[in-house]
């Protein structure tokens, strides 16, 4: 059964990268009626921190040269290292179950929301081997970051999430739907931008639902 992880980090209830997360998800289900599907808002429910019985596990993954996932259990010694396992263990069950992992993401800060770094954390292991999957990362951002755009340059959020994924998590692909010029809704400075705004939303909305029925 092919599996779609629904991921949302916007602190915003009513929230663009969720709008768009929530486009790809609705294509995807019609698309895939039989597929399983999970859900976790990692702003409404926040995960905690790593803590240091996290690190111990993973210093463990390391010296033990463990990068077999089914096994990271098997290095626990402390009651630390369980709790922490406790979190890890069944966030990476979520992320190993999936075959799509979409995430919903603003750009904070020139990056990503503190939710979701914080899922991040708890789901990379060191060397951590993992079946190919594709990502898809709805994102949302007030300003212009695409190329050409004098902040281009700052763009960390998907970068990162590129990079990053790129590094760890045996990716096939990863494709950015994105929203620009967001805050011109609200922003008198960026009024003579709404245009931009809408003409880049209108479009990642079309990319969303095309690509939901696509994946
Ligand atoms: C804490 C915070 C930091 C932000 N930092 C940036 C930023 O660095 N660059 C930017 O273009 N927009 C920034 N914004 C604007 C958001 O990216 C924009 O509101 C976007 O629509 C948020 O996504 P959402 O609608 O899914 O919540 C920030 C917004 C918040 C709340």
């Amino acid at each position: 059964m092919t599996t779609l992880l629904h991921l949302d980090a916007s602190a915003r209830r009513r929230s663009i990268s969720r709008e768009l997360s929530a486009a790809f998800a609705h294509s995807w289900r019609s698309q895939h009626p039989d597929g399983g599907y999970v859900y976790r808002d990692l702003a409404a429910d926040p995960l905690p921190f790593i803590d240091e019985g996290w690190t111990e596990l993973c210093d463990a993954v390391l010296s033990q040269r463990n990068t077999d996932l089914d096994r990271i259990s098997e290095l626990v010694r402390t009651p630390a290292q369980e709790s922490a396992w406790d979190i890890a263990g069944p966030l990476l069950a979520e992320l190993r179950a999936a075959d799509v992992v979409l995430i919903g993401s603003p750009m904070y800060n020139y990056s990503i929301p503190a939710a979701l770094k914080a899922w991040l954390d708890q789901v990379t292991f060191p060397r951590m081997s993992l079946a190919p999957r594709r990502f898809v990362i709805a994102a949302a951002r007030g300003g212009a970051y695409s190329d050409g755009a004098p902040k281009a340059a700052f763009d960390y959020q998907q970068r990162y999430l590129r990079d990053f994924l790129a590094g760890h998590f045996a990716v096939t692909e990863t494709a950015f739907i994105t929203a620009e010029l967001v805050n011109s809704r609200h922003d008198q400075a960026l009024a003579h931008l709404r245009a931009d705004h809408e003409r880049s939303y209108a479009l990642a909305i079309d990319t969303a639902r095309l690509l939901g029925k696509e994946y």
